[in-house]
């Protein structure tokens, strides 16, 4: 007995000493299992006389159901702790990532005019707007258009039937702008019925003639910039211009170069044109050529000197206020940027053509990325 109260007493002590479940599980091994201790005095029964026997026997196996229970308890205690033990320490992630959606993109226009906004912006200009359906006064008459200028013809215009209900008939005849110097003009006019210049604009927007091959559609973009002050020189234009060039095309030394022009609106005027140079396969690289002789340009937008009857028209006193204009096409530019080969793409509206240049929504051009 006293065997079987010692036995008790060292396997309590070496239980709870188990540290971990596999210590534990040896133990049980060597206690309880086949060849364990008290099956080993389980064996021994038989050899005893039957009063001892059943006395041993009996203490026996109170003894094995006490060391299952402690061991299974100690086996619970190991668990638990093991438990908190992952539980403080472990970091379960439990975030999963969106499914990818569908994105759109930004059209290669509507980039460039964003683009456009961000370097006027810059330079303090503001945004004007006016509408697609002009009158001949806007897009003609007030931008100094001789009576029978060509641009006036049928062919090139989109002339819209007449509003019965204007007395003028420069403003009665309505067509779709064919440029948005009209707004030069609407934008000058409001501006003198409250207030006088400096008058700072430009304006982005649709204009129309009739024209349709490789490098015209009826339809295309236009931007206008008006700076109208007290001693604007043509100087002015001229700085304003190669800043804005070079910054569009993020080429600093990009070659600028003006050549005097003809444009009704303007006195004088100019086509600005950008120097490039033609690599073996006859590819078009913007910037300057090493040898001079190399030296390639091409126009890309027409300004001038706001022409005095224009100011005059738009009831600005031309020996007080004089100012710059300029008007370029956005998708030739778009294309020049970004080689984009053929006009006509741009308003297919295919969306493969559109994942391929169009522009991510959420990376916008603004001042701090230039
Ligand atoms: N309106 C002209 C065009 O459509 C472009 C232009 C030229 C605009 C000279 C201007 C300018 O403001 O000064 O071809």
């Amino acid at each position: 007995m006293t065997d079987i109260a010692h036995l008790k007493t060292e396997l309590s002590a070496e239980i709870t000493a188990a540290n971990d479940l596999k210590s534990l599980d040896d133990i049980r091994v060597t206690v309880l299992g086949k060849k364990g201790r008290i099956t080993a005095l389980m064996k021994t029964l038989g050899k005893m006389d039957p009063e001892e026997r059943k006395t041993t026997g009996q203490a026996l196996n109170v003894l094995k159901d006490e060391i299952a229970d402690l061991i299974k308890s100690q086996e619970r205690a190991l668990k638990k702790q093991e438990m908190d033990a992952r539980l403080t320490t472990e970091v379960a992630d439990i975030t999963l990532d969106t499914r990818p959606a569908p994105k759109g993109s930004i059209h290669p226009i509507s980039q460039t005019i964003e683009e456009l906004v961000s370097i006027f912006g810059a330079m303090g200009f503001q945004v004007a707007e006016g509408p697609d359906i002009e009158d001949d006064w806007h897009n003609f008459t007030a931008l100094n258009f001789p009576p029978g200028h060509p641009a006036r013809e049928m062919q090139d215009t989109f002339f819209l039937p007449t509003d019965p209900e204007e007395s003028d008939p420069e403003r009665a005849k309505k067509l779709l702008r064919t440029h948005t110097s009209s707004v030069q003009i609407r934008h000058m006019v409001e501006t003198m019925k409250t207030s006088t210049p400096p008058i700072k604009t430009i304006c982005f927007g649709r204009t129309y003639r009739s024209d349709f091959d490789m490098t015209h559609t009826p339809m295309f973009h236009q931007m206008e910039c008006l700076y109208v002050d007290k001693g604007v020189t043509m100087a002015h234009l001229k700085g304003c211009l190669t800043d804005f060039v070079r910054a569009f095309f993020k080429l600093d030394d990009l070659p600028v170069r003006f050549r005097p022009s003809f444009f009704p609106f303007v006195e004088p005027g100019a086509e600005v044109d950008i120097g490039y140079t033609k690599d073996a396969k006859g590819g078009i690289k913007l910037g300057a050529a090493k040898d001079p002789a190399d030296q390639k340009w091409m126009e890309i937008l027409g300004s001038g000197m706001v022409h005095p009857n224009v100011l005059k028209n738009c009831g600005i006193d031309p020996d007080e206020y004089q100012g710059f204009a300029f008007g370029m096409g956005i998708e030739r530019a778009t294309m020049l940027k970004y080689g984009i080969p053929d006009l006509r793409t741009f308003f297919e509206s295919d969306v493969r053509w559109l994942e391929h240049y169009g522009f991510d929504p959420l990376k916008r051009p603004n001042s701090a990325q230039r």
